[in-house]
């Protein structure tokens, strides 16, 4: 039974005006699936979002059309089928071919060409390589255009030709690289075209048409439309190949199985009506010496359970029985009337011609299918027509049986009903299976991927580890630095402290300054002497001090001291203290000198100021 959701119908609407693809015909309950799977990868909850979403994301078509046509496929797939077809079909097809002649084979819903180029194989190993290039044409066609494209490249993996014998893919197949190849001269052979099954026309002439694993998706009115097509497409003996799983053709009378397991079919002349069931014609009268042998065979005609009828041979009513009574309202009352003059001659069934027919070939005619309304029910019938002769062979008359085949009828009925519904079943395992394969595919090559990523991870968390540890010894390093930094400054600070120390203690103005004169250090004493903090002078120039010592007296004497030839010099002059009272002091200004005497590190002098 078919679900329809208003919905999901729009959607199919839309996707076949949108894009000329027509899913309407196609069983809802795998395409629902397929579609729901495509939705929940774009993160759409209902089927009126994904139309939206479709309306505004154009790539999206494709995607959903390559998660919808499921393309699983293999060469020789389902190997026994294939035995079968080369041995009791291609064969004797070429066999009974005139050598000249053209062999001409669809491939219906080719994929990604495996089938068609099976075909090729199969056809090329049963003619021979020459005679197959000149007499052989493969027509292979699909809805997917992607497929198709695949298909003409004619290149598969090793995986794909895994199963294939390898003397064939040694004869068959050229290798590039990891590629297998299908030999270019056979491939000319094999012609690729869009043909979409539900919509377009079919093929002509077609000697084998294979149609495997493609119909199953479609619902039973679809599948009858496009078995009408097929039916056109084949020659008059043509033959139709399908999938394992595919069965709906046991009820047409399109086609006639020529082996049901492998699903192998002839196509039916139209006219052809196929034979109804097979009836156990009445037993010979044997004569015996019997009393009262009139009214016992009249009795027996009258009371038996069929309803029958008796003419001469010129057409008049010459036995009835109770049942026929019954069943048509012709009784004994009719009797010596002709029969064309009552309503059973044609009705339910035109019967005159039958009559004249078993009268003038001598045989037993079946017409079957009769169907009769008695009130509110049907009755089926089995109308059989035999001619009577006698021991001369003269003809006697024509005998009439209606069978009441209405419970056989029925009972065939629900037969066809159960096995519809199970080959349905059968359809949808298969359609589920194949999907599941896809589906597997998918996870396999997620899995891959994911393996990759995690090798990818697995070395960039190795190159981090390695990083690490560089930066680690670099930073014990870097550590080891610091401590000698740290030990280098506290004793840096200690001769420091020891200096300042030094210098305060001294009972003199002790200033150094640097070659620009610019000054560097300024003693507690000097500080005392002239008012002026350390903080205040360190980085002035010294020239530029305002205080209570003439400079200008002092400069010669510092830029005698500078230099690599500087020397000491000293003077004595008259000054102001920071108090404002007139002093005296000694001048004194020395290089600064390294310990073996040389110019220390940036030149620069010691000015010592002393009261003297
Ligand atoms: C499962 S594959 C069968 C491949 C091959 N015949 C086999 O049996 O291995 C079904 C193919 O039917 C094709 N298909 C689906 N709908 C179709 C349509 N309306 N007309 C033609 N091909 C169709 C799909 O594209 C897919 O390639």
């Amino acid at each position: 039974m078919q679900e329809t959701d208003p919905n999901f119908e729009a959607l199919l609407v839309y996707l076949k005006e949108a894009r000329g693809f027509d899913f309407t015909g196609y069983k809802r309950s795998s395409l629902m699936r397929r579609v729901q799977r495509r939705m929940s990868q774009v993160d759409t909850p209902g089927y009126p979002d994904y139309l939206d979403y479709l309306q505004v994301h154009p790539d999206e078509f494709t995607a959903l059309f390559n998660t919808i046509l499921i393309n699983v496929t293999a060469f020789f797939r389902d190997p026994d089928a294939w035995d079968y077809v080369r041995d009791e079909i291609l064969e004797p097809m070429v066999a009974g071919k005139p050598d000249d002649s053209m062999i001409r084979v669809w491939s219906a819903g080719c994929a990604s060409g495996e089938e068609a180029y099976t075909l090729a194989i199969a056809l090329a190993e049963i003619l021979g390589v020459e005679q197959f290039k000149e007499r052989v044409k493969i027509y292979a066609t699909d809805v997917d255009e992607e497929q198709l494209n695949e298909a003409r490249q004619a290149s598969y993996g090793e995986r794909e030709v895994q199963d294939l014998a390898p003397e064939l893919v040694e004869k068959y197949f050229e290798q590039v690289n990891s590629r297998y190849v299908f030999r270019k001269d056979l491939r000319r052979s094999v012609i690729f075209g869009r043909n979409d099954l539900v919509q377009d026309a079919p093929i002509s002439r077609i000697d084998l048409l294979t149609c495997r694993n493609t119909l199953m998706y479609f619902n039973a009115e679809t599948q009858a439309k496009i078995l009408g097509r097929f039916h056109f497409a084949l020659a008059e003996t043509g033959v139709l190949f399908l999938g394992k799983a595919e069965m709906l053709l046991s009820h047409s009378s399109l086609f006639t199985p020529i082996d049901l397991k492998r699903r192998v079919f002839r196509r039916v002349p139209r006219l052809y009506a196929p034979p109804g069931a097979v009836f156990a014609d009445p037993p010979p009268a044997v004569a015996a010496r019997v009393t009262g042998l009139d009214e016992l065979r009249n009795e027996t005609f009258t009371a038996s359970p069929l309803a029958q009828l008796a003419l001469t041979p010129d057409g008049l009513v010459a036995l009835t029985n109770r049942q026929l009574e019954k069943l048509f309202g012709v009784s004994s009352r009719d009797i010596g009337r002709p029969f064309r003059d009552l309503d059973l001659s044609y009705r339910p069934v035109e019967l005159r011609r039958f009559i004249e027919q078993a009268q003038l070939e001598r045989r037993t005619l079946r017409v079957s299918d009769v169907e009769f309304a008695r009130g509110s029910e049907t009755v089926h019938l089995v109308v059989q027509v035999s001619p009577l002769s006698d021991a001369d062979g003269s003809l006697l008359g024509v005998n009439l049986i209606f069978h009441d085949v209405t419970a056989a009828r029925r009972l065939q009925d629900e037969l066809e009903h159960a096995n519809q519904q199970l080959e349905a079943a059968y359809e949808e395992l298969q359609s589920t299976n194949e999907e599941l394969e896809t589906t597997n595919e998918e996870l396999q090559s997620t899995v891959e991927e994911l393996e990759t990523t995690n090798e990818e991870l697995q070395s960039t968390n190795e190159e981090l580890e390695t990083m690490n540890e560089e930066l680690q010894s670099t930073n014990d390093e870097l550590q080891s630095i610091n401590d000698q930094l740290r030990i280098s400054t506290a004793r840096l600070d200690e001769a420091n402290a020891f200096l300042e120390t030094v210098l305060t203690s001294l009972q003199a103005g002790v200033a150094v300054v640097d070659a620009d004169l610019r000054i560097r250090m300024w003693n507690r004493h000097a500080e005392d002497l002239w008012g002026l903090r350390s903080s205040e002078v360190i980085g002035q120039h010294f020239l530029n001090l305002d205080i209570g010592l003439p400079i200008d007296r002092v400069r010669p004497l510092l830029r005698g001291s500078l230099g690599a030839g500087g020397a000491s010099a000293e003077t004595k002059l008259d000054a102001v203290n920071r108090r404002g009272r007139a002093i005296t002091v000694r001048v004194a200004c020395t290089p600064l000198r390294q310990r073996d005497g040389g110019p220390a590190d940036g030149n620069g002098a010691i000015i010592v100021m002393e009261t003297a």
